[in-house]
């Protein structure tokens, strides 16, 4: 079949699996010429390893030097006739294609990380391929609900701000428009409901499991992912939903740190760049500051993506010393070069001046719809997006 973009206001409704593969292999090609990563993790547990930053670490861990072995869990489905599948899994597909290729072992579980069937699967699958032992557990799963593992009720997070409503724009990628919103501030229950789905309960869940199951290495490291940014976005991100879900994560970072402590691990939350990804592209509000420090950073020869992050945080901060370096909250910053003051000012006097008339002038738009339909499979010359695909190949059974 021949497979085109389909976008439904902010969400990819196709992927192509061979575009996908294109983006995989530049993130490949990326890490293998970077700075690598020495003394790196050899087994290491991947939750929300299907794309975004937890893609990117996977990428970064196996090819840009640690050759470490992964077990990816993700939340994606391949095609049937429902549909041609999500882009996640056939980044799983070629990720786990390449990594053979390079002689590494790559383990794709399918599910829902927040069951305790899955918890389970994996224990299993660290007994099967790991020797029983995981030295890093990377917790990178971004989603919009979570069913309560003791009663089965949902919990749906709600991208609010507290107290005070705000007004921002949100870009509608299907049409290319500008949409002026205004966010009422959460309910109380709204806000517990983010933090259940989006703090940092689950994260403790899995350490905890996997402490019990005997499955932690001696010296074994857990990360989740944060995001703070500048004064700006507070009002929908830090002060809001979103900032508290992430507050409880940072405070579970000090729980597990201590848990860890027992095998002289340690537990860390790290605060990356804004970028462009499936979760980031949902968040009201978020899209013109994003267009706006694209347009900066790519200016100034700052810009990072997924890839680089990761690649950056593993190389300089986590592994190739002797201390993990951190602020003194206990955040390891990677948010660095976003937040540096020549990109803030510039991106500040943008802000002011950007509206729905000429958003795609002075925000960096055309680079953000291109990252996102590369995230998606699309956008890529070496593909010739009018050729037939063939799906047979993709469909497979529950572990790929
Ligand atoms: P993403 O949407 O690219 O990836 C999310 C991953 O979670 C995917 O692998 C998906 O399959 C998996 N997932 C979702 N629901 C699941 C479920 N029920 N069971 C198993 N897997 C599930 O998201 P992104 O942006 O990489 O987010 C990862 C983390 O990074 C989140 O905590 C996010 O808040 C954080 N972050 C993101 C930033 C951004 O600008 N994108 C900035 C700073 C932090």
């Amino acid at each position: 079949m021949i497979i085109e973009p389909v976008i439904q206001g902010v969400v990819a409704r196709s992927a192509h699996p061979y575009g996908c593969e294109q983006a995989l292999l530049r993130q490949i090609q990326y890490v293998q010429q970077a700075e690598p990563i020495k003394n790196g993790p050899k087994r290491v547990l991947i939750i929300g390893g299907s794309s975004g930053f937890g893609l990117a670490s996977r990428i970064a861990l196996t090819f840009g030097g640690a050759q470490a072995d992964t077990i990816s869990v993700s939340f994606e489905r391949g095609p049937s006739e429902k549909g041609v599948g999500s882009a996640g899994y056939f980044n799983d597909y070629f990720f786990k294609q390449h990594a053979e290729k390079a002689g590494r072992i790559a383990v794709n579980i399918h599910g829902d990380a927040f069951s305790s069937a899955i918890k389970n699967e994996v224990v299993e699958a660290i007994e099967t391929y790991f020797e029983g032992e995981v030295d890093l557990i990377i917790y990178s799963v971004a989603s919009g609900l979570r069913p309560n593992p003791d009663t089965g009720e949902v919990w749906r997070s709600a991208i609010k701000p507290m107290f005070e409503p705000i007004t921002g724009a949100t870009i509608d990628l299907e049409h290319d428009a500008w949409i002026n919103t205004r966010l009422e501030p959460a309910t109380e229950e709204e806000a517990h409901h983010t933090q259940k789905v989006m703090g940092g309960e689950d994260w403790e869940a899995w350490v905890d499991t996997l402490i019990n199951s005997e499955s932690i290495a001696q010296g074994c490291q857990t990360l989740a992912f944060s995001y703070i940014g500048p004064e700006i976005t507070h009002p929908i991100y830090l002060d809001g939903t979103l900032g508290r879900a992430k507050v409880d994560l940072h405070q579970t970072s000090h729980s597990l740190n201590l848990k860890l402590a027992n095998f002289d691990g340690g537990a860390f939350a790290c605060v990356c760049k804004a970028l462009v990804t499936k979760a980031s592209v949902f968040i009201p509000g978020l899209t013109p500051y994003l267009l706006a420090l694209y347009k900066v950073m790519k200016a100034q020869g700052v810009h990072e993506g997924c890839i680089e992050q990761m690649q950056r945080l593993y190389a300089n901060k986590l592994y190739n010393q002797a201390k993990v370096e951190v602020d003194g909250e206990r955040l390891i910053r990677i948010d660095d070069l976003e937040l540096a003051k020549p990109v803030q000012d510039e991106v500040a006097l943008l802000l002011k001046e950007m509206n729905q008339d000429n958003f795609k002038q002075l925000g960096d738009y055309q680079g953000y719809k291109q990252e996102f339909l590369n995230l998606n499979g699309f956008g890529f010359d070496a593909i010739d997006y009018h050729a037939d695909v063939d799906l047979a190949p993709f469909i497979e059974t529950k572990e790929a």
